[in-house]
This record gives structure tokens, C-alpha cells and sequence, in this order.
């Protein structure tokens, strides 16, 4: 059809050629890889569906923690088959380093006033669940309908503070790890896994 592009045009020709010095780079820096895509993508279906079955009939508002959590929350969204609305907040805890502070910012609020909604919180990762605490107590501040949270990884033994996660993915060692949506000095978010780094990938930064 005429104004219509044939999908193999559409193709960056040196799409696979360009890859190959990322994937050896990944292969000196990256060490083990703790959940692989197709698990990560059967686990949020798995919890799309329990929310779907949960929130049947009411408006769900998901709030994102930024930066980390835009990539779950982009594919939990699909998974999830109920009218829903999106916000973001940016907190900031961690800066380059890979321990946490403890110390918790709003960069960014949210855009619409949640008194009333159900609110879904999506994590990325639950550390020491400083964060999540500090925001779940500002969020219920604003009179929500409800307040829930969906974290998809959780770091085993280290919390902090006692947390209610309803909507829990992969509990995984205590280690510092990379990949969807998580970084290390603002690199690897776009891993579609989630892995360890060997200590070579700290030290060139
Ligand atoms: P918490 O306050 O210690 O629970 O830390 C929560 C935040 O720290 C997460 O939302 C992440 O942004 C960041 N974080 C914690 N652990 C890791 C990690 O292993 N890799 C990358 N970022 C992490």
C-alpha cells in the first residue's frame, strides 16, 4: 500500500552489528544474572492479574517511584486490564554510590490529588525500605481510598522497617544489582534482566 513501509525497511540495517560491542562490554562488566526476562515478564502477568481480579470495578491510580520503576510499571500497565491511571513521583536516596543514605527527597510530586483513589505504589526494589516507608506515610497523608504497593524485587533479611508489600515479585540476596530500570551511576536501566556486576564494572566509573 502506497505511503506504507515494508517492516524489514523499517529495520536499522546496522542494528545487529552496533550491539555487538555493547554485548562485549556487558559480557567484561556484567557478573551473574539473578532473573532473567522471561521470568521477570511471568511474574508481572501474575501480578497483573491478581490486580485486575482484586481492583475488578473501582479506578486505579498506579504511582511510579522514578526513576527506577518506569520500565516495571510500563509492563505491569499491560498486564493489567482495568481502566487505570498513571502518576510519577522522583525521591531521591542513593545518588552514585550503592549503599543506601537513609536520607529520603521528593525531586517530584505528583501531578493530581489522590484523596479518594485507590492508589497502587510500583517499586522497583525494596532495600532497606526506607524509601517506601517515607513515601507510603506522605501518601496516606493525602486520604487515599486505598494504598497499596507492588515492589517487584525485594532484597532477602535487610529491611529496616516493617513493610506490607500486597503485590511482591522476586525476593533476591542482598546484593547490589542492575537491569530493568535499575542503575549503577545511571547506566544499565535498560537491561532487560536483572544482574550482579562484577567488581571491575565499579571501578572503571
Ligand atoms: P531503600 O530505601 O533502601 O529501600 O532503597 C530504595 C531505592 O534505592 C530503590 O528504589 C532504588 O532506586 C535504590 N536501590 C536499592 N537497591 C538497589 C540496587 O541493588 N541497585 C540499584 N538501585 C538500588
Amino acid at each position: 500500500m502506497e505511503g506504507r513501509v515494508a517492516l524489514s525497511e523499517r529495520i536499522e540495517p546496522s542494528a545487529d552489528r552496533m550491539a555487538e560491542p555493547f554485548a562485549e562490554e556487558l559480557d567484561r562488566e556484567i557478573d551473574q544474572v539473578l532473573v532473567t526476562e522471561d521470568e521477570i515478564q511471568d511474574m508481572l502477568r501474575k501480578l497483573g492479574r491478581d490486580i485486575s481480579n482484586d481492583y475488578a470495578g473501582k479506578d486505579v491510580l498506579l504511582v511510579g517511584v522514578l526513576k527506577g520503576a518506569f520500565i516495571v510499571m510500563a509492563d505491569l500497565a499491560r498486564y493489567v486490564h482495568l481502566p487505570i491511571e498513571f502518576d510519577f513521583m522522583a525521591v531521591a536516596s542513593y545518588g552514585a554510590a550503592t549503599r543506601t543514605s537513609g536520607v529520603v527527597r521528593i525531586l517530584k510530586d505528583l501531578d493530581h490529588d489522590i484523596e479518594g483513589r485507590h492508589v497502587l505504589v510500583v517499586e522497583d526494589i525494596v532495600d532497606s525500605g526506607l524509601t517506601l516507608s517515607y513515601l507510603l506515610k506522605n501518601l496516606r497523608g493525602r486520604r487515599p481510598a486505598s494504598l497499596e504497593v507492588c515492589a517487584l524485587l525485594q532484597k532477602a533479611g535487610i529491611q529496616r522497617v516493617p513493610l506490607d508489600i500486597r503485590y511482591k515479585g522476586f525476593e533476591i540476596p542482598p546484593n547490589f544489582v542492575v537491569g530493568y530500570g535499575l542503575d549503577f551511576a545511571e547506566r544499565y536501566r535498560n537491561l532487560p534482566y536483572i544482574a550482579t556486576l562484577r567488581p571491575e564494572a565499579y571501578q572503571d566509573l
